[in-house]
């Protein structure tokens, strides 16, 4: 087999997040080096209780690293009070989270970005950066470590959208929370690929997916089974859809399979002034007067999609 693809994993760790975590490290095509952990979907305490007790779960060691607990600049548009809380629970997993036992073996760094730098350099090859919650952890890197983007292969980052928010009309959650933070990393010369919202809305299960899963996945699949009964009746008054969409999941699946999504080369930027569009991922899909800084995926093949978790619960049964 070749060479197995490092990847730290860096998360607001809510339903979809648990998802992205749990393929991830059923994939013998990636070695997940750490995790780290910001607010998002949740308090960054919480997310990081979650990201312990979801390995202790999947029985995976690795270290979490706890990191950002609001943007880099301004008040916090902190989303675990209200979207957040609506979808992923009180406790960021379904509201199910306390079935799972207190953890006991996994190590807490306390500062996310200097445990993802310790983790680049010491890594042979080129690292992958996995995002999945707000960019404040990793803008942070790129700034304090200005050199480290040469040891970073790329970013797979959940985030943004070319048509539409979901947060707010023209702004996506994760870029909502810290636009700021989000124009450094889309800058920063970092090979990225954006899985937004085109792509991520179409990375849904439904109920006959989700009881497949628990079916098949022993422990893990019952609990990923119970996890999103209210994340799926959470969506449906949002959307009006019985879809539980598992956004997270999505730029982990492109690195185990490239073949799951359709993406083009794009200049993206984030606005950082409008009055209805601070937040927006302008998207110039012709790159009319630029260079292309992203690949952005604008449609995702959901057979592929289901059939990867199907997968990777096999795995752990
Ligand atoms: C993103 O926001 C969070 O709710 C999800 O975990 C995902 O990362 C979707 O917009
Ligand atoms: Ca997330």
């Amino acid at each position: 087999m070749s060479q197995r693809i490092p990847v730290i994993i860096d998360t607001d760790m809510g339903v979809d997040d648990a998802y992205a975590v749990m393929l991830a490290f059923s994939s013998p095509l990636l070695k997940v080096l750490g995790i780290t952990t910001s607010y998002g979907n949740v308090a960054v305490d919480t997310s990081t209780l979650n990201a312990i007790k979801i390995l202790e779960l999947l029985e995976k060691r690795a270290r979490v690293a706890k990191g950002a607990s609001g943007p880099l600049f301004g008040k916090s548009r902190n989303y675990s009070n209200t979207r957040g809380a609506f979808l992923h629970g009180k406790d960021g997993l379904g509201n199910v989270g306390y079935t799972l036992p207190d953890p006991v073996h996994i190590e807490v760094d306390s500062d996310a970005v200097s445990y993802m730098a310790e983790l680049i350099e010491k890594e042979e090859t080129r690292v992958t950066l996995i995002s999945l919650g707000p960019l404040t952890n990793i803008a942070t890197l790129l700034i304090a470590y200005p050199d480290i983007r040469k040891r970073i292969d790329g970013i797979a980052m959940m985030g943004g959208s070319v048509y539409g928010g979901n947060m707010l009309p023209a702004g996506e959650a994760n870029i909502v929370a810290d636009p700021e933070a989000a124009q450094i990393v889309l800058q920063s010369g970092v090979r990225i690929v954006m899985c937004g919202l085109e792509s991520a809305e179409k990375a849904y299960f439904i109920k006959d997916d989700l009881e497949m899963f628990r079916l098949i996945g022993g422990s893990v699949g019952r609990f990923y089974y119970d996890m999103s009964r209210d994340y799926l009746a959470a969506n449906e008054k949002l959307t009006g859809e019985r879809r539980a969409v598992i956004y997270d999941s999505v730029p982990v699946a492109w690195l185990i399979n490239p073949a799951v999504l359709r993406t083009k080369p794009c200049y993206v930027e984030v606005d950082l002034n409008g009055q209805y569009t601070r937040a927006c991922t302008v998207t110039d899909e012709n790159c009319t007067d630029r260079r292309p800084n992203t690949m952005v995926a604008f449609d995702l093949d959901r057979d592929i999609f289901v059939k990867m978790h199907i997968d990777a619960f096999r795995r752990y049964r």
